[in-house]
């Protein structure tokens, strides 16, 4: 039997999502909005690029969630994207109402499943996700790091003129302004960049990293951007789906880890079946470690001001 994964919102990033999943033959796809017609047009279109595609998953487009029963996976993409001028801390009440609603519909019908938060601002998000759903951590995360840090690659492949796939960075913190871009740990071919770059070039990919979103933002003047996180939603449900224990940079619920308790952060997370099964701890120096506390205090200061 194929497995389940549902989406909820079936916007720009919902179905790009959807799209790459059945691309790669990775599940069956059921798709949720509260907009009549739109997750039901795509779910047929979708389907009927199966014979020239060559897939057999299913998509299934609805307004309500009892197709959703039984998701292995759920990603969370409803929500209201930014526009030019808008921080994504500027979404936090509009979407917090719709990820909280949200949460129990699939919560519910699926006790199983692993939830994938993407809907903005995304730790204060997944915290929703988390406290409305009585998951435990091990199945709410928080969609961020991979696409911050495929941004910073792309960004170093660019600068080098290497191969995308030879390089591999680490962003860390949450998914906004304060996050924080790990050059010491950013390589290509295993060498760290800070031998390949030099400082003012590092000092700029770093910005141009934190910057990633809106920059394409002021590009599309309406919405956000939507293939690279839709890229990156894929390889962290293929990393649960195929149970493959890859480290990848997750918004995760910490522990005590690096410190901190009861916050959704980004870090090295190693992923399975299971969702989360390990935060991988990396060594900071006390100017990293800075940059992350007030990256973590960035997010305490957006979750205090929810009612959850
Ligand atoms: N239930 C289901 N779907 C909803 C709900 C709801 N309560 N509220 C809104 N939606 C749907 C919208 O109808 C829309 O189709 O969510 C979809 C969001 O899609 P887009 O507007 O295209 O936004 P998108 O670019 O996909 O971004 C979605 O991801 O990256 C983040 O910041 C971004 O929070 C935003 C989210």
């Amino acid at each position: 039997m194929r497995r389940k994964v549902s989406i909820i919102g079936a916007g720009n990033v919902g179905a790009s999502a959807a799209e790459r999943i059945v691309l790669r033959r990775l599940a069956d796809v059921v798709m949720v909005d509260i907009i009549e017609g739109l997750p039901q047009g795509k779910a047929l279109d979708l389907n009927e690029a199966g014979p020239v595609d060559g897939y057999d998953a299913r998509l299934a487009g609805s307004n309500g969630y009892e197709e959703t029963r039984d998701s292995d996976v759920v990603v969370i993409t409803s929500g209201l994207p930014r526009k030019p001028g808008m921080s994504r801390d500027d979404l936090l009440q509009k979407n917090f109402e719709i990820v909280k609603g949200v949460t129990e519909e699939v919560a519910r019908r699926s006790p199983r499943a692993v939830l994938i938060v993407v809907s903005n601002p995304l730790d204060a998000m997944a915290h929703t996700a988390l406290k409305v759903s009585g998951f435990p951590r091990e199945r709410v995360l928080g969609m961020a790091g991979v696409l911050d840090s495929a941004r910073m690659r792309f960004f170093i492949a660019e600068a080098l003129g290497v191969s995308v796939e030879n390089t591999h960075a680490f962003v860390l913190g949450g998914h906004g302004d304060t996050m924080v871009p790990l050059p010491r740990y950013s390589t290509v071919s295993g060498i760290p960049i800070t031998e390949l770059l030099t400082k003012e070039t590092i000092d700029a990919i770093v910005q141009r990293t934190r910057d990633g979103g809106i920059e394409v933002v002021n590009l599309l003047k309406a919405g956000s951007a939507y293939y690279a996180p839709a890229s990156s939603i894929v390889q962290m449900v293929e990393a649960i789906l195929l149970d493959r224990h890859r480290i990848l940079p997750c918004a995760v619920y910490l522990n005590g880890e690096y410190g901190y308790r009861d916050l959704f952060l980004g870090v090295p997370a190693r992923l399975g079946a299971r969702g989360l099964e390990k935060v991988i701890e990396i060594k900071l120096t006390v100017e990293e470690k800075s940059s992350l506390d007030r990256s973590a205090a960035a997010v305490r200061e957006l979750v205090s001001k929810l009612q959850v």
